[in-house]
C-alpha cells in the first residue's frame, strides 16, 4: 500500500468541512479590511526565498524542497507566502504604480521540518500582505484582523508583541548583543555560536534552557529602540489598548524570517500543545527593495490552517436537502428523473437500490439529510411522493408535480 508522504496529510470530510468554513470565516473578514485575493505559484526560484526569508534562516539553510528542474532551474517549493507575494508585487509594478495595495491567500507551504503534533511539511496558511502604508495603524489593523478571526471561531489566543527596530537602532543594538554573546560562548549551544556569525537576533529565541538561562542578562531592543520606532511601538500599544486586545511584550520574540523590522507578533494557544504558534507577522519594510523594487513600506501575517481547525468550535450546522429512494425496482428511473429536476435547487442524494422504508430512513438519518423523500409502486400509480422531515418528524404525501 502506498501512504501519503510523513507530514502531508489528507484532508477529507469533517476536517474538510472545518477548512472551508476557516477559509470563509477569514476571507469574509479579510475582505471588510479591504483586502484582496491573491493567487502566486507553489514554485519559485530558490533565490527568492534566500533574498527574502534569509540564508540564516532555519527555514532556508534547512528545510527547503528545493530541486533542479528539466530546464536546469533551481527552484523550490514556497515554504511562506510572503516573499512570492512580494515578487507579484514588483513583477506587476505596483511598487512603481504607488498607492495602497491589500492581499490576502491561502494554500499549501512546504517546510521539510521533523513532523510532530501540529508541525507539518506540507501544511496551510492564510495570510494578508499590505503594501504601501507606513502608518502603524495599519499594523494594529492586521493584529485586530487576527483577533477578529480567532474571536469569530471561538478561539482563544494570548498576543505577544515586539520591537525589532530599524537599520537606524538595530545594527549597535545588534553589535551589543554579539559582545554580550561573545563574553559567554563557552556556555552556548552549537546553533547560537553559529547564529553569532549569521544572524544574531537569532540567540534570543534559542529553544536550548542552558542558552536561555546564559541570555537572561542580555541587552534588550526594546531599550535600545531609536525615537521613531519607539514611538511607533508606544502608539501600537495605545491602539491595542484601546480597542481592548490583550498582549504581552516578548522582548526574545525575534521570529523566524528576516525579512522584519519594527513591529513582530505572534498569537499562541495554549490549548493545543508544543508548537503553539497559531499566527505570526508583523513590518517589513526593507523587502520591496531587497528584491529589487522601490522602497514600499509593508505589513503582514500569516495563520497555520491546520493548528487552528484543533481549536475552531464549529456552528451547528442546520441539516439540508434530500435523501431520495425507490422502494420497487422498476420506481428507480423515475427517483432519477426527478431528483435530476430537484438539483437544480437544492442537494439530493440518491440510493439507486430499492429497498423497504425502514432501511431508507436508516440511511438518509446517515446522510445528515432534512428530508427523506421516497417512491414506491402505489405512489408510482398515484403520481404521488412520500416525504418525512426528519428534523419534526413529520410525514406528508404530496403530487409528484408539487414536489
Ligand atoms: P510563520 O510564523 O513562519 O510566518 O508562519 C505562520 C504560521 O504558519 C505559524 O504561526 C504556524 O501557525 C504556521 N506554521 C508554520 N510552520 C508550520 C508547520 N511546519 N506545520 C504547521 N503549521 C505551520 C510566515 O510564514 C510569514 N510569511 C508570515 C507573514 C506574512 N509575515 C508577514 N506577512
Amino acid at each position: 500500500m502506498i501512504s501519503s508522504l510523513r507530514g502531508m496529510n489528507d484532508i477529507l470530510s469533517e476536517d474538510y468541512e472545518r477548512f472551508t468554513y476557516f477559509i470563509n470565516t477569514a476571507t469574509k473578514i479579510a475582505g471588510r479590511y479591504g483586502f484582496h485575493f491573491i493567487e502566486t505559484p507553489l514554485l519559485e526560484e530558490t533565490s527568492l526565498f534566500k533574498r527574502s526569508v534569509g540564508e540564516s534562516s532555519d527555514i532556508v539553510g534547512k528545510e527547503m524542497y528545493q530541486f533542479i528542474d528539466k530546464g536546469d532551474n533551481d527552484v523550490c517549493l514556497r515554504p511562506e507566502g510572503t516573499a512570492g507575494v512580494v515578487r507579484a508585487f514588483i513583477q506587476k509594478k505596483l511598487d512603481r504604480a504607488g498607492g495602497i495595495h491589500r492581499f490576502f491567500y491561502h494554500g499549501a507551504m512546504f517546510r521539510y521540518e521533523r513532523p510532530q503534533k501540529g508541525r507539518l511539511r506540507q501544511f496551510h496558511q492564510f495570510g494578508v500582505e499590505s503594501f504601501g502604508v507606513e502608518s502603524v495603524y495599519e499594523d494594529a489593523a492586521m493584529i485586530m484582523m487576527v483577533s477578529d478571526i480567532l474571536e469569530t471561531l471561538g478561539i482563544g489566543y494570548r498576543l505577544q508583541l515586539n520591537s525589532l527596530g530599524c537599520k537606524e537602532c538595530m545594527p549597535p543594538y545588534r553589535n551589543k548583543l554579539v559582545k554580550f554573546v561573545k563574553e559567554c560562548e563557552e556556555g552556548i549551544c552549537e546553533d547560537c555560536i553559529r547564529r553569532v556569525d549569521t544572524n544574531p537576533i537569532r540567540v534570543l529565541d534559542c529553544k536550548n534552557g542552558s542558552c536561555q538561562e546564559l541570555y537572561v542578562g542580555a541587552p534588550k531592543l526594546l531599550h535600545h529602540l531609536c525615537e521613531s520606532c519607539e514611538s511607533d511601538f508606544n502608539t501600537l500599544k495605545k491602539i491595542l489598548n484601546d480597542n481592548k486586545i490583550e498582549y504581552e511584550i516578548n522582548t526574545n520574540l525575534v521570529r523566524g524570517l528576516d525579512y522584519y523590522s519594527k513591529t513582530a507578533f505572534e498569537f499562541v494557544s495554549d490549548d493545543i500543545g508544543s508548537q503553539s504558534a497559531i499566527a505570526g507577522g508583523g513590518r517589513y519594510d526593507r523587502l520591496v527593495e531587497f528584491l529589487d523594487g522601490r522602497p514600499t513600506p509593508a505589513v503582514g501575517f500569516a495563520m497555520g490552517i491546520e493548528r487552528l481547525m484543533e481549536l475552531i468550535k464549529m456552528p451547528q450546522a442546520a441539516k439540508k436537502g434530500y435523501y431520495m429512494g425507490a422502494m420497487d425496482d422498476e420506481c428507480v428511473d423515475t427517483v432519477v428523473q426527478i431528483a435530476h429536476k430537484k438539483r437544480k435547487t437544492d442537494t439530493v442524494i440518491i440510493d439507486y437500490k430499492s429497498k423497504n422504508l425502514k432501511n431508507h430512513l436508516k440511511a438518509a438519518d446517515k446522510a445528515g439529510v432534512k428530508y427523506c423523500a421516497v417512491i414506491g409502486s402505489n405512489e408510482m400509480k398515484d403520481k404521488t411522493i412520500w416525504i418525512k422531515n426528519l428534523e419534526d418528524k413529520t410525514e406528508n404525501t404530496i403530487p409528484i408535480m408539487e414536489f
